[in-house]
């Protein structure tokens, strides 16, 4: 078969998606439902069904791109990744799996391949957390790992339910329906940026990822008591802030204590309020993010983390709310899918190693439905979740092309 990935379409395409933002470029911005999210969702809809591919979504808006193959009933053999973005990201996190994923098939029908299994093209629903403070929704519902609930529990910063969120964008349908049947895909690959530095200081085309780290919330609200920045003497303050900054140190202490690298905890949400220069915060809202590949360990750096912040909100007279948003298990991939991605590779000419991702991905919720293998591409400096996020046009192409070798071996 003679593979050739369109390489400069698909660059360009991910440029045309990345110009879809809520924010000027080179800052990318799409959060789940939000204007810039449902343009994009066309854009990626128009692309496959160019690609002549069957478009359904589902009653959350994970979208669904299939070509059939000549056994229609066997379980597809399925990829994909994400396309909303943070505030303040770049082109490729998710999108050069969404994109990367539809050029792959494409470069299997021009070169004349004809699966057996169909071969689908997934694109999920807020991989990131940003509206509803939970990652990798989209694939959490389909695996089940969330249920119906959700629809009401989770809300958005103005307290808007996701049901709502959802409803008003269009995707109507019973939650329930979002859930798949384990070995509903006989493989699950998704392709990604690294997202880390290691590919490109080793010169490598492919990481193929053997595990994905085990990521964790924790969300803490603290009341004091406000007043005025000037009138209130420091001995009477109750001052919310100082906690949360006592707490964030707390949370880097607890990471670095396990002694283990692969244990990492950031504060990347802080909020005060009432926010003014000369008020005292009389309430923070913070959320703390905690990964490791042990999830044990993990578990015991949140422990720690939850016992210094009730002992500083009390030495403080403060009240403090905690609440683990998430708290999931690491993902290993599958032996079978990881010899399968090593052989395409091998097959193109492409220079692999093994490596987990510390970053997680929707692969995480797809492994507890389907076996799953990722397919990493080196990115500058390992940047990413920032608009100077960079894959070149050639890392791009190589992830592709794996891709679709892969795909080609597990569809025959
Ligand atoms: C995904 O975006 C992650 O934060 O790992
Ligand atoms: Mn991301
Ligand atoms: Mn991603």
């Amino acid at each position: 078969m003679n593979l050739q990935i369109d390489g400069d379409r698909l660059y360009r395409e991910l440029h045309d998606l990345g110009a879809i933002s809520s924010e000027p470029a080179p800052v990318v911005t799409r959060v789940v439902f939000s204007e810039a999210d449902m343009r994009a969702r066309r854009f990626i809809k128009t692309l496959c069904a160019e690609a002549k591919l069957a478009v359904r979504e589902d009653p959350v808006g994970n979208t669904f791109a299939r070509w059939p193959g000549s056994e229609p009933e066997l379980p597809p053999t399925a990829t994909g990744s994400h396309i909303d973005a943070i505030p303040n990201a770049g082109l490729f996190d998710g999108c050069a799996g969404v994109l990367g994923g539809l050029e792959a098939i494409r470069a299997l029908r021009r070169a004349g391949f004809r699966p057996r299994r169909s071969i689908e093209l997934v694109v999920f629903t807020s991989e990131e957390p940003t509206r509803f403070g939970i990652g990798c929704f989209g694939s959490r519902m389909m695996a089940g790992a969330m249920g119906p609930t959700a629809g009401d529990m989770l809300r958005d910063a103005e307290g808007k339910s996701l049901d709502e969120a959802r409803r008003a964008a269009g995707f109507r349908g019973e939650l329930s329906e979002v859930r798949l049947q384990k070995d509903c895909y006989s493989a699950f690959l998704e392709l990604h940026i690294e997202q880390g530095p290691l590919l490109e200081q080793k010169g490598l085309d492919i990481g193929v990822v053997s595990a994905i780290a085990g990521p964790a919330t924790l969300r803490i609200e603290i009341q004091g008591e406000g007043g005025h920045a000037g009138a209130v003497l420091m001995p009477q303050r109750r001052d919310a802030f100082l906690a949360a900054a006592e707490i964030a140190l707390a949370v880097e202490a607890a990471a670095k204590g396990t002694g283990a690298p692969d244990t990492v905890a950031t504060t990347g949400i802080c909020d005060i309020f009432p926010r003014a220069v000369n008020s005292i915060p009389s309430r923070v809202r913070m959320e703390i993010d905690v990964r490791d590949i042990d999830g044990t360990r993990r578990d015991g750096a949140i422990a720690q983390i939850e016992q210094a912040a009730d002992a500083i909100a009390s030495r403080r007279r403060l009240v403090l709310r905690r609440e683990i948003l998430n708290a999931d298990p690491p993902a290993q991939s599958d032996a079978g899918l990881i010899a399968a991605v090593e052989r395409a590779c091998e097959a193109q000419n492409l220079t692999h190693e093994r490596m987990i991702s510390r970053a997680y991905h929707d692969s995480l919720f797809m492994s507890l439905i389907a076996p799953v293998a990722m397919i990493f591409i080196p990115c500058r400096g390992g940047v990413s979740h920032r608009p100077d996020e960079y894959s070149s046009p050639e890392a791009v192409a190589k992830g592709a092309l794996a891709l679709a070798e892969t795909l080609a071996a597990l569809s025959s």
